[in-house]
């Protein structure tokens, strides 16, 4: 079967580019950990300040020694707005929001999660270094949306890998 020349290399970079794009996609997932949320837990927005673990946010120590930290965001405060946590090792975090979206990105690291009311947004991450990082919300909520800000101070506990 005779292909014309022009069809050939079109097909070549029509296939060049799916395999392009192809390994973006696998780049972006294996070497940035960019990864689709995949846990869905929901919630209700009306209790959950009084009736759930929300109620009492912070930083929790568990059995097995790692760190799960329990945050709301609501209109227009992180709770709690200053937190300390171990740099270097995997930390788990619980967020939701009593009322509208929020936005929920930790500078300086791959944390970046949309906060819906009534679902439970839940993630890791590791604070790569000691030191201060930002935690800015970046999704328009209301007037006072450029204010909300919470703030990590991480550092290194003992046993953790350096
Ligand atoms: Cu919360 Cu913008």
């Amino acid at each position: 079967m005779k292909v014309d020349l022009y069809e050939r290399v079109w097909l070549w970079v029509a296939g060049a580019l799916i395999f392009g794009f192809l390994s973006i996609i696998v780049v972006s997932s294996v070497v940035h950990a960019i990864h689709p949320p995949s846990h869905v837990e929901t919630v209700d927005p009306t209790t959950v300040r009084t009736e759930t673990e929300f109620a009492n946010p912070g930083v929790f120590k568990q059995a097995d020694g790692s760190t799960l930290i329990v945050m709301v965001a609501a209109m227009y405060t992180f709770s709690p707005e200053t937190m300390v946590v171990p740099a270097g090792e995997p930390v788990r975090f619980r967020i939701t929001s009593p009322d509208v979206i929020h936005g929920f990105q930790i500078a300086g690291t791959n944390a970046n999660a949309t906060i819906i009311p009534g679902y439970v947004s839940e993630f890791s991450v590791v604070f790569p270094e000691e030191g201060e990082y930002l935690v800015l919300c970046n999704e328009y909520c209301g007037r006072s949306h450029h204010m909300m800000q919470a703030t990590f101070i991480a550092r290194r506990t003992e046993g953790a890998t350096p």
